[in-house]
């Protein structure tokens, strides 16, 4: 009887909370075509009449934030894109639509300049194709590169997959990792990465990397410069989860593994759960960081199969919420997700249980959040999202006079204030929720 009560009742907060729930994310840059911090404005009309910068065919896909910079990485989708890592100056106030920096400099992404279009790895080092990239607590940029071009044109692999890890405090590369080819395959492409530091000790850090084309993990250890590939059935994409409708387009994706979001390090045995999900699926997994670490499990052959157990399954969420990248909010165990098909940034609490009910919804918008394509919580936990109408993009054309990528962002405590997310203060933040809860009480006791 109480427990019917009950359902109803969070059932009826859920409805009036729905009601509360607000677009909670202010738009801070906001672009109709993204430009560059060229050195002056001969040099980028330079650029734009050898066509190495084509701005139509520039769109933003990854974000990080660290102390003053916000980090955008634009893959090379087409030709023209003069560099695929770069940052905006938060200090440099007044601006809605900044240039881009290439960071680390604008050598590192002349990637046309290698005369045989292969670049020479033991030498220079260029970043190719990053869709993700983790700044992590020892104030390093983890960089994930796919080494593709013209990725929606003949998809040429012009450099490895790489990771490379910058000094954030003085922009020096301090670590370049290739990904072995035997951990990759044809359809290989690593979208994603999380990023652990294990018990604050900078050199004992691992990095997750998500490959949604292949739907496996590769796993790298910085200390012992070494990675090993980890699979799982959970890793690939549910044939039933790949319709998508964006803003007017439908189309169908058959990615897999494609969410990582990592929790506060367990107090006891020091390892993180690790939340994950393919793209084209409605559900949520985990696994400990302590079965993704031991590199003996995934290398022994005698071990095969001997951890699947240890990945479980936490629930599904409803249709139509396919989700591409997600972030753990330690401090109120929060994971927050994109809903690519709903325009929409979810929220869920690692307490409760993982059911359509318990989804909560952080911010919406039609206009302005067309494909939410990355999310952060900055080490203020301020909330940052990117949005850029990809699909749009990718099938049929964006306009150019519209505004087609935004930066969003908010604190994150008042960003899931009002969601069903924060479970003990729901009643005390909804006053007609307050309201229903003392009528029931009422009613009870009459
Ligand atoms: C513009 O920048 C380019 C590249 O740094 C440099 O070679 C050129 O001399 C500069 N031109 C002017 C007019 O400053
Ligand atoms: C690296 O390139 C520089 C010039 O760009 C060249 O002088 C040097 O010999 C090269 N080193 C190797 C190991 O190829
Ligand atoms: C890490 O390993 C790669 C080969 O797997 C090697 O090329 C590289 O030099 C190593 N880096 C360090 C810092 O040991
Ligand atoms: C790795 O897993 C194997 C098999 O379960 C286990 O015997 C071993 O102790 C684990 N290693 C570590 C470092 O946890
Ligand atoms: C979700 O979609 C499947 C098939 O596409 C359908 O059978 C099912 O009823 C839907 N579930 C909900 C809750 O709408
Ligand atoms: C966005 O559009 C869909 C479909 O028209 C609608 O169901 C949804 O409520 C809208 N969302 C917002 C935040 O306006």
């Amino acid at each position: 009887m109480t427990s019917i009560k009950c359902v109803k009742l969070f059932a009826y907060l859920l409805v009036c909370l729905g009601i509360v729930n607000g677009n909670g994310l202010g738009v801070v840059f906001e672009w109709k075509e993204l430009d560059f911090a060229y050195p002056n404005s001969s040099a980028r009309q330079a650029a734009l009449e050898s066509k190495s910068f084509i701005p139509s065919n520039n769109v933003p896909v990854g974000l990080e934030v660290w102390k003053n910079k916000l980090f955008i990485t634009v893959p090379r989708w087409k030709p023209g894109v003069p560099a695929s890592l770069s940052y905006v100056d938060l200090n440099q106030a007044g601006r809605t639509s900044p240039q881009l920096k290439p960071y680390p400099d604008w050598s590192t992404h002349d990637v046309n300049s290698v005369a045989s279009r292969v670049i020479d790895r033991r030498n220079i080092t260029h970043i190719v194709s990053p869709f993700r990239i983790r700044a992590d607590s020892c104030d390093r940029l983890w960089v994930l590169d796919t080494g593709k071009s013209d990725i929606l044109g003949s998809e040429e692999k012009i450099g490895p997959n790489q990771l490379l890890v910058y000094n954030l405090e003085n922009d020096e590369l301090v670590r370049r990792y290739e990904i072995p080819k035997k951990f990759t395959k044809d359809e290989s492409f690593f979208a994603n990465i999380a990023v652990d530091v294990r018990n604050k000790d900078c050199e004992d850090t691992f990095a997750y990397m998500a490959d949604l084309g292949a739907s496996s993990m590769v796993v790298y250890s910085l200390k012992k410069n070494e990675s090993w590939r980890v699979t799982h059935k959970y890793f690939y994409n549910d044939p039933k989860a790949g319709k998508y409708h964006v803003a007017g387009v439908s189309f169908e994706w058959t990615d897999g593994l494609f969410g990582l979001a990592l929790s506060a390090e367990d107090s006891e045995d020091r390892y993180r759960t690790m939340y994950f999900h393919p793209f084209s699926s409605f559900s949520e997994f985990a696994v400990s960081t302590r079965i993704l670490q031991n590199q003996t499990l995934w290398t022994d052959p005698a071990l095969a199969g001997a951890s699947d157990k240890n990945f479980m399954l936490l629930g599904e969420r409803e249709n139509n919420t396919q989700s591409c990248a997600s972030f753990f909010d330690e401090k109120t165990g929060i994971l927050l997700y994109t809903q690519v098909t709903r325009n929409a940034i979810g929220c869920w609490n690692s307490g409760q249980k993982y059911t359509p009910m318990t989804q909560g919804q952080v911010a919406a918008n039609n206009v302005t959040m067309v494909f939410p394509n990355d999310i952060k919580v900055d080490s203020q936990r301020n909330v940052w999202v990117l949005t850029d109408r990809m699909p749009l993009f990718m099938f049929k054309g964006l306009d150019r006079s519209d505004v087609n990528f935004r930066v969003l962002s908010a604190p994150i405590d008042r960003a899931v204030a009002d969601t069903v997310c924060m479970r003990s203060s729901a009643v005390v933040l909804s006053p007609l929720g307050f309201i229903f809860v003392i009528s029931v009480i009422h009613r009870q006791f009459a």
